[in-house]
């Protein structure tokens, strides 16, 4: 593996995760701990019980990920941690925690912008040039870029309500599938007709790159409402068949938006082949996956989407984006960076 050597560290949400990461992208250990089952019986993720949760897992996970890579705190070249956006407790863990080994080891604190972090992720694993088109779906975010650079990023799109995850969330959620909602429509779509319901498509017949997905939500809550028995339950089929449909209306959603993204990126971009890069915690759903693949292939761009565990929340994405930016400016250091709950 070649230097730089960066420690990553990501609290910014409901996973402690770590990871260390080379300039000739290697990951050379990771971890992620998964608070899940603490979150749980909420139903969402509860701010206060994450923070703890970060501060009680951190250093055992970056001791067992240095030890996983055989190396020393004194190996590591830079230490890059979210600091925003996200819940501002466990990003106070994660930064402070960085702070404090970048101090005792006098090497850089590198502040990662969470959005960064998975935005660059798919050049850790393939080898992706600048300029390319990035749609960035999560919990939080549902957005269209065009990414020039480290640290260049023009939006095309965005959701003028809901994020894509959020929806799948709220639709989980509502179907009494639980949480994280995503991977569990998913599952429950597989045995559904995606025919059976005809669900809203905002924004479709408009032109331009931006999202809506809080009217999706309340067409579910409706369609649902109007086939509950006496009891006001679903069947499985009914439940199969909703999620079918959501996930269906969400496809062709985005493959739309997508669409007028590549017309406007190639206008600025030129001609060539150029690339595109899904990713996301959503980015992990194989439906999307190979619609979005579908889109962009038949316009021309080449597709790229990080393996599914680096698309979720991980350390690795953030010790990239932080390796990104010490090749950028070598002399960076941002000790003086506070944690941020928001960060455009
Ligand atoms: O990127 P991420 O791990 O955290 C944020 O930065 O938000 O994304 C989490 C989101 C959740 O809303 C989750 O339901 C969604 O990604 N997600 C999925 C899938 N796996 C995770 N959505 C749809 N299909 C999936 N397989
Ligand atoms: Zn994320």
């Amino acid at each position: 593996p070649k230097r730089p050597f960066v420690l990553g560290i990501e609290t910014s949400c409901d996973e402690t995760a770590v990871a260390i990461v080379s300039a000739d992208k290697h990951i050379l250990a990771h971890s992620v701990l998964s608070q899940i089952e603490d979150h749980s019986e909420y139903g969402g993720v509860v701010p206060e019980i994450a923070a703890r949760q970060h501060i009680s897992s951190l250093d055992h996970l970056i001791k067992a990920v240095l030890a996983d890579a055989s190396m020393q705190i004194s190996d590591i070249d830079a230490i890059a941690a979210t600091t925003g956006p996200g819940l501002v407790g466990g990003l106070m863990v994660g930064v402070m925690t960085a702070k404090a080994i970048a101090s005792a080891t006098k090497k850089p604190f590198i502040a990662v912008n969470h959005l960064e972090g998975h935005a660059l992720t798919a050049r850790l694993v393939d080898n992706i040039a600048f300029p390319f088109l990035l749609l960035l779906v999560s919990g939080g975010h549902c957005q269209l870029l065009a990414v020039y650079g480290v640290g260049q990023y023009t939006r095309l799109g965005t959701t003028i309500d809901d994020a894509v995850g959020e929806a799948y969330d709220k639709t989980a959620k509502l179907l009494g599938l639980g949480y994280p909602g995503g991977p569990a429509v998913e599952q429950a779509a597989l045995q559904g007709d995606a025919k059976r319901f005809q669900l809203p498509k905002p924004l479709l017949d408009k032109p331009g790159c931006d999202f809506s997905f809080s009217g999706l939500k309340t067409a579910v809550r409706r369609t649902a409402e109007a086939c509950v028995d006496k009891e006001g339950l679903l069947t499985l089929q009914d439940r199969a068949d909703l999620c079918a449909a959501f996930q269906e209306t969400v496809a062709v959603c985005l493959a739309n938006r997508l669409g007028h993204a590549i017309e406007k990126f190639r206008k600025k971009a030129g001609p060539g082949t150029l690339p595109f890069v899904v990713a996301g915690g959503v980015a992990a759903n194989k439906v999307l996956r190979a619609r979005l693949q579908a889109v962009a292939e038949e316009a021309g761009l080449t597709f790229h989407a990080p393996p599914l565990a680096l698309c979720t929340d991980n350390g690795a994405m953030i010790a990239w984006a932080g390796l990104e930016r010490l090749v950028a400016s070598p002399d960076i250091n941002d000790i003086d960076m506070a944690p941020r709950a928001r960060w455009p």
